[in-house]
């Protein structure tokens, strides 16, 4: 377990140890997309992870996928978040904003009147999703982007970026898995283009390539990460060589000296998308998916990364990074509050001492 515990350099952030929190959706912002309360107890009661990656946050209200999800695009978002990062920061932590444009995943019973769906093609996504308001929404069909459209959003992503650094983030990391824009752009089965965003799998990864320079260009490549997960088909998504396509877009991302490159196991045992990443980006990788006191140790060594990241032990457990270096038991988490609003189950997880304690 040593290893985890020593400091990281990636890009221009400066890791207390490797234990990166992972990115979590929890819906408890405001309507508006406005960080609330709850959510700066959440993240500061977390902020001595080495790295955490605040959940997928939307650049525009186009790009909004889910109710109550937080957005980065007003002054008001803006400092809602500011709140956020100024307690992980009073805790000596460090803290990146996951940047998610759903595309097509999204419903006009969750968006704001008049906002519509976008994506690279008239597609829409098979499977419903959940709204406040009108219960299971299957989603909405998405207007196809014009090129003009695409170049857009590639800006709006630059602006994001630089909306994240005035509220006090780090950096920022780039949705490009789960099916959200994207990895639409990536995948076969909902690109159907025929300009430079569409056909063979270098233009399939212009879009991701390009939301990735310009954020680069607008905060500085060592202060933004990628995050992807070859061969993910989660939101009706399909590609016909997903390998052969995650390959290509990490040798880009490769030419941009980014901070990190995040990456997910691959669902399927025949594609090793720590390898491939290792191959194609290099050696700034947090590795992610079913981590634990038990493997934890022995995976940095195994995959060779750089980090590693964990999602849902930290929703019980707000001292992970203690219970993990003093090896005390974890707590398990409530799968009933994952997505509800307000405090139970987000901030009401002890830590284990003072557990101990009343238990
Ligand atoms: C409640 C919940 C919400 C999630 N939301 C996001 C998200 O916003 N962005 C993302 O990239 N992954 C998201 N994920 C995936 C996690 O970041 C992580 O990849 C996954 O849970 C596997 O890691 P683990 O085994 O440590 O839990 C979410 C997972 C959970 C359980």
């Amino acid at each position: 377990m040593k290893q985890l515990f020593e400091p990281l350099q990636l890009g221009d952030l400066r890791l207390a140890n490797r234990i990166v929190m992972a990115p979590m959706t929890r819906n408890r912002a405001g309507a508006d997309g406005v960080p609330t309360d709850v959510m700066v107890e959440h993240y500061g009661q977390r902020g001595d992870a080495g790295l955490i990656v605040a959940e997928g946050t939307w650049p525009s209200a186009v790009g909004q996928s889910y109710c109550r999800q937080p957005g980065i695009a007003t002054p008001a978002q803006i400092a809602g978040w500011k709140r956020v990062t100024d307690a992980v920061h009073a805790r000596g932590g460090l803290i990146v904003l996951q940047i998610m444009h759903g595309g097509r995943i999204g419903s006009r019973h969750i968006k704001a009147e008049g906002v519509e769906t976008v994506a690279p093609s008239a597609l829409q996504a098979a499977g419903e999703i959940v709204t406040d308001i009108a219960g299971m929404q299957p989603y909405d069909t998405p207007r196809a982007l014009s090129t003009e459209g695409v170049r857009a959003i590639v800006q709006e992503h630059a602006q994001a970026a630089r909306n994240a650094r005035e509220a006090g983030f780090d950096g920022v990391e780039l949705h490009g898995t789960s099916g959200y824009l994207p990895m639409q752009f990536l995948s076969s089965g909902s690109n159907q283009r025929t300009d430079e965003y569409g056909g063979t799998a270098a233009h399939r990864a212009r879009f991701a390539f390009e939301c990735l320079r310009e954020m680069a260009a607008a905060i500085g490549a060592g202060r933004v990460g990628l995050r992807l997960n070859p061969g993910n088909t989660y939101n009706d998504t399909r590609d016909e060589d997903s390998a052969a396509t995650h390959a290509e877009l990490m040798r880009q991302a490769a030419t941009l000296n980014l901070a990190y490159l995040h990456v997910m196991r691959a669902p399927t045992p025949e594609l090793d998308a720590f390898a491939l990443a290792r191959a194609q980006f290099g050696e700034r990788l947090i590795l992610n998916d079913g981590f634990g006191p038990d493997n934890a140790a022995a995976a940095l060594q195994d995959y060779a990364g750089a980090a590693l990241s964990f999602a849902r032990h930290f929703i019980g457990n707000p001292d992970l990074v203690e219970r993990l270096r003093a090896g005390q038991p974890l707590a398990r988490f409530d799968r009933k509050t994952l997505y509800t609003p307000g405090a139970a189950g987000y901030t009401s997880y002890e830590c284990y001492s003072a557990a101990a304690l009343t238990a």
